[in-house]
């Protein structure tokens, strides 16, 4: 509930490619703006303390936990929600489409944040090995499916992403857990 001492503050920013200007409270995190003042509420809160990643979407292309990212920090930039990931119904972003193949989600709690961080790792490190994967999917958590088969689907996203094949072996997984081992 919005304190109606205290004065909200205009915010424009661009999300799923489309410009948006809302009004904020200073102390808000995106992720409510995102939710309840802009409806998308494919953006799921869970721990609120930028510990699960369930939160995660795009600022300018890169990772931000929505929880605790401020809306205002968001002004003037480009926003990707998991709504603005599918060019349309009929044309799922590789990510989307090989999380289906792999069969990479149960209860789909984590989803959202898994596939946007996933899309910007494979946006911003192309070339890189199983361990850097690791470690940039260490900050989203999943509690029921188990990693490999979201690793596998992160890798399966990138080739079909790369101009030519080749990929990553997923064998180096076999523990699974992007950073502690846990079999999820
Ligand atoms: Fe349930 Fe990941 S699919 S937490």
């Amino acid at each position: 509930m919005a304190d109606p001492a205290v004065p909200l503050i205009g915010l424009a920013m661009t999300v799923n490619g489309s410009p948006v200007e809302v009004e904020v409270a200073p102390w808000e995190a995106l992720a409510h703006t995102l939710r309840t003042r802009l409806g998308l509420t494919g953006t799921k809160v869970s721990c609120d303390v930028q510990a699960c990643g369930a939160c995660t979407v795009l600022v300018d292309g890169l990772p931000r936990s929505a929880c605790t990212f401020l809306a205002y920090e968001a002004r003037g930039r480009d926003v990707l929600t998991i709504e603005g990931l599918a060019r349309s119904d009929d044309d799922l972003d590789p990510v989307q489409r090989a999380f289906l193949d792999e069969s990479a989600f149960q209860c789909g709690f984590c989803t959202s944040g898994m596939l946007l961080a996933a899309r910007a790792f494979i946006d911003t490190e192309p070339d890189a090995d199983d361990a850097a994967l690791i470690e940039h999917m260490s900050g989203n958590l999943c509690r029921c499916t188990g990693y490999l088969s979201i690793v596998a689907a992160i890798l399966r996203a990138r080739d079909a992403t790369a101009d030519a094949g080749g990929g990553f072996a997923t064998g180096g997984f076999a523990t699974g857990g992007f950073a502690t081992g846990g079999g999820g």
